[in-house]
């Protein structure tokens, strides 16, 4: 059985763009595969977090994550930061880790730019601490959206660069981009992707928004003056709620501009209220029973982090040995 790796941050309450680019191909792909779903606490914490939050957070994310339908018997779903293995390969690698790589990555420059006084080697080096998460597994593929893209094609320069020095010690990972929903479009500036920490509430719609909440977001979100349902680059806010609603009934995008021909936009959006509020009303309701069971909650993080921990440190330490680290006896 081929391995997966992919994993989120616990920086928000996860969105539509979240679920539909990443959390549903998690869910999809957990038969076939062995999974390892990993909520990064130490990612999130590149930003300035408030503990209280934080902490809440990693529960709420946890939760919707098996509201979400991941199996926690079936799939390795853990805490980043309950595996000590993934700060410690991380150090390796930035020892074969390049300035000049980590300054190319786009991210970087976009959170960089709006980081104000806190631009922390954390948020430089971050890239790295993802491939240290991916390649301690040994993981063939990695379902992201396309915002991950340049992050893994630097986790495989990495590995291919480690395996050159040293002989076949990672799996070279492929990432698993799905072909639609691999980037939803914030609701009210549809140049820039959704994202679970932007300001503006009305930008995004949460996996635990309520229905009327979702029917107001997207009455609200920003379209354009041309009138016409149909999907086309420059019609960026029309576009995004045309690939919501195909992703979520499974329709292409020529048969959901049909399901709309003729029709005003509001129609539009009442059609992708509803597609939404049918996919998320299950999940909500699984949320509330999963989330009030702490008890739950607490011995699936755990279990799955040994099963993680015992992985992760055999590539650890077959790492630590062709570096030339001296054993530990
Ligand atoms: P994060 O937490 O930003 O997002 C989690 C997943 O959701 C995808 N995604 C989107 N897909 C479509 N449309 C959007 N608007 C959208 N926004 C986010 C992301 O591509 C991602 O798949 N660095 C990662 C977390 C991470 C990781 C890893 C991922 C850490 N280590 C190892 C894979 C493998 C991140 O910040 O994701």
């Amino acid at each position: 059985k081929k391995t997966i790796f992919s994993g989120i941050q616990p920086s928000g309450i996860l969105t539509l763009g979240n679920y539909l680019g990443a959390v549903k191909n998690w869910v999809a792909l957990q038969d076939e595969y062995d999974c390892y779903y990993c909520v990064v606490d130490l990612h999130a914490i590149t930003v300035r977090q408030d503990p209280a939050t934080l902490r809440r957070r990693t529960l709420d994310t946890m939760a919707i994550l098996i509201a979400s339908g991941i199996d926690p018997k079936k799939n390795v779903l853990y805490m980043q930061s309950h595996v000590s293995a993934h700060a410690e390969l991380a150090w390796l690698l930035n020892c074969f880790t390049y300035m000049g790589e980590l300054s190319r990555m786009t991210q970087f420059k976009e959170k960089s730019a709006k980081a104000g006084d806190n631009i922390n080697a954390g948020l430089f080096t971050y890239p790295v601490l993802m491939a240290a998460d991916i390649l301690l597994y040994q993981a063939d593929l990695v379902p992201v959206g396309v915002d991950q893209k340049q992050h893994l094609e630097l986790t495989r320069d990495i590995a291919i660069r480690f395996n050159n020095i040293y002989g076949g010690v990672f799996t070279v990972p492929e990432p698993y981009i799905p072909k639609a929903g691999a980037k939803i479009m914030s609701l009210q500036e549809p140049e820039k992707k959704m994202s679970k920490s932007d300001e503006n509430e009305n930008a995004f719609i949460s996996l635990l928004d309520p229905p009327d909440a979702i029917a107001r977001k997207l009455r609200r979100a920003v379209t354009d003056s041309d009138g016409e349902i149909r999907y086309a680059e420059e019609k960026p806010g029309v576009s995004n709620l045309l690939t919501i609603y195909s992703v979520l009934t499974g329709k292409t995008v020529a048969e959901s501009e049909k399901d709309f021909a003729g029709q005003g936009y509001g129609v539009l959006k009442q059609g992708v209220t509803d597609a939404v509020v049918a996919a998320l009303e299950p999940l909500q309701k699984r949320y509330q029973e999963v989330r009030g069971d702490k008890a739950f909650l607490e011995s699936v993080m755990t279990e799955n982090a040994e099963k993680a921990a015992y992985a992760a440190r055999k590539t650890l330490s077959k790492v630590q040995r062709k570096i030339g680290l001296a054993p530990r006896k």
